[in-house]
């Protein structure tokens, strides 16, 4: 499964890529908004640190206004995918992306239908938010289940399933063991990742039992 990072802060995003554990970086309008920058040079400087996937999200809300805005972000460098919303002319916009073969990741999906219709035009990546769902007290995790089982039944639909809105581990482990493509996870949370007490615990005392051996490997 790919880790794509989900955030528009360049620091954030500068320290994690050091570790080799970002494949791609996913924006939205909000996350542009809170890092309160440009979006154009956000994106270009995020496209200078990661060499994968980085998605870039139209404001426009009309299919004409999308597929420029689009074009606009998509050049700014090669790997800016656009990230258009789940409406109808968000998905009259991903055909034309799809004729241009300029990438897509299709957003603010909460449902399976939802999901097949992106698929149908031809979505690279579609992002079902499952944090917002489980927030409604829908469990999110299984419209991952659902899309995957849809989009496994038929060999023309390529879209790769996206998970976004994780809120915390459980998210990650659960998406990875349906078989979501990527995960895209806040920069908290897959710092999270790691940890575990007994980890902690064991180290200290490994550490504890070294020490009273009296010796040194270098
Ligand atoms: O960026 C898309 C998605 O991950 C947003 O997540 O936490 O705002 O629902 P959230």
């Amino acid at each position: 499964m790919k880790f794509f990072v989900d955030t528009a802060e360049i620091d954030e995003i500068k320290d994690l890529s050091g570790m080799n554990l970002v494949d791609g970086v996913t924006t939205n309008p909000s996350l542009i908004a809170k890092s309160g920058n440009d979006i154009k040079e956000t994106i270009k400087k995020i496209c200078e640190i990661v060499s994968g996937p980085v998605s870039a999200e139209v404001t426009a809300t009309e299919t004409s206004g999308m597929i420029e805005e689009g074009k606009i972000l998509h050049s700014l460098s090669p790997n800016v995918v656009v990230k258009i919303p789940l409406t109808w002319e968000g998905l009259e916009a991903c055909n034309k992306f799809t004729e241009l073969k300029i990438p897509t990741n299709v957003t603010l999906c909460f449902s399976a239908p939802q999901a097949l219709l992106a698929a149908k035009a031809g979505a690279t990546y579609v992002s079902p938010f499952i944090g917002r769902l489980d927030d409604t007290g829908i469990n999110g995790v299984d419209l991952i289940g659902e899309i995957r089982e849809i989009y496994d039944n038929y060999d023309d639909l390529n879209t790769m399933i996206l998970a976004a809105s994780i809120r915390n581990i459980n998210h990650v482990t659960q998406v990875a063991m349906i078989g979501a493509d990527v995960a895209t996870i806040p920069p908290k949370i897959l710092k999270e990742l790691v940890k575990h007490p007994l980890t902690d615990v064991g180290l200290s005392n490994f550490l504890n039992d070294w020490a009273s051996t009296g010796q040194k490997i270098k």
